[in-house]
């Protein structure tokens, strides 16, 4: 068996985080690329794609990447305490890791507005869960000023530790890859993660020549200000993860996007619940609706010949799962098929 190396030790030559870094970890990180062929072929062109699946990470998010890394520098530091504003995936990482370090961890969500999963998460790790009558970045606003008051470790991305630790999926995907890819699709929202990526890759290429992928992000059409250019007062989607209106990273993604040769676009609710729906069904993936942004872009790219594929390598990045969200499946009702328990129903209802 392989010993354990925890993913902050694995790539320490890269990352910047001071010596009083502890370790507080649930063996997040080295997450599989898993080709999708099949989905590949549905969108057409001769290209091979892969998924990065951060929906595996312990609490089911990519967030643990970056949280290994904060609160293992705010319990190095001697933090009791740490806060976070959310749309839950960030709020039940911090939640768990928090659990995990022996602190408190404080999360505001917007209410109504989190999936399921996500808030039962944070519930069940103990955090003091706070649901604002507002939007996630009236939230954020909130806690940026508590921190000020207060001794609270931040563990939003703002924090940079957090950006630290999400650095490690690009090299991951080098790694594995033996270069950088052709291009990297990703959702956007309060643009922490694409601000890694590219961090990440640019550091990389340094490093290792690995070369640098042209990156897009997807941001949700109901809250895309980075495509709009202003701040979105209301955000809207059904893919509450990105449900931001004002990224607090903005400027550093449209950045990472100018830099690579990549963009920035939007999608609607229906392209990515489309893309969700596809993406389970024909390759037995199953990720929430954010994570189904960044392809539901590249699909959109293609089909309006924005970006031709062919040849290329192109890897997406599914930041949460599925059963984050299994509201959205079940919502609609479920059109089940019920029998008596009798062979002969059965039967007839396979033979129909
Ligand atoms: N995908 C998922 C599943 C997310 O939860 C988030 C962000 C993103 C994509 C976008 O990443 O913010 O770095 O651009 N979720 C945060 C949260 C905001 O509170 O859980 P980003």
């Amino acid at each position: 068996m392989t010993p354990f190396t925890w993913l902050i030790d694995q790539y320490r030559h890269l990352l910047d985080l001071p010596p009083h870094t502890a370790r507080v970890t649930l063996h997040e990180g080295h997450t599989p690329l898993i080709p999708v062929p099949n989905l590949a072929k549905t969108l057409g062109g001769d290209f091979q794609l892969w998924i990065k699946y951060e929906g595996l990470n312990p609490t089911g998010s990519f967030k643990d990447r970056g949280m290994t890394a904060a609160i293992s520098e705010a319990l190095g530091r001697g933090a009791r305490s740490v806060i976070c504003a959310s749309t839950g995936n960030t709020a039940a990482s911090a939640a768990a890791y928090a659990a995990r370090a022996g602190m408190q961890a404080i999360v505001l969500v917007p209410q109504g507005k989190v999936a399921a999963g996500k808030l039962a998460g944070a519930i069940a790790y103990g955090a003091q869960v706070v649901q604002v009558d507002g939007s996630f970045d009236e939230a954020l606003a909130m806690v940026v000023a508590m921190t000020e008051k207060h001794p609270l470790a931040l563990v939003n991305s703002i924090n940079p530790y957090r950006i630290e630790g999400q650095k490690t999926s690009a090299f991951e995907i080098c790694d594995v890859l033996g270069a950088a890819p052709d291009w990297l699709c990703l959702p956007v929202g309060n643009a922490g993660n694409i601000t890694a990526y590219w961090a990440g890759f640019k550091q990389y290429h340094a490093h290792h020549s690995s070369g640098l992928p042209q990156v897009l992000g997807v941001q949700a059409a109901g809250s895309a200000p980075l495509v709009l250019g202003h701040p979105v007062l209301h955000p809207e989607t059904v893919a509450t993860a990105i449900r931001i209106g004002q990224p607090a990273r903005g400027e550093q993604a449209l950045q990472a996007a100018q830099e690579s040769g990549g963009r920035i676009i939007a999608v609607s609710d229906e392209q990515i619940l489309a893309m969700q729906k596809q993406l389970a069904g024909c390759e037995g993936i199953w990720v929430e609706p954010a994570s189904a942004a960044g392809l539901a872009g590249l699909a959109q790219q293609i089909e309006t010949g924005q970006l031709d594929p062919s040849g290329q390598r192109i890897v997406a990045v599914c930041t949460g799962h599925g059963m984050k969200d299994p509201d959205i499946i079940t919502q609609g009702g479920l059109s089940l098929k019920s029998i008596p328990a009798e062979l002969g129903a059965l039967d007839e209802i396979i033979i129909r």
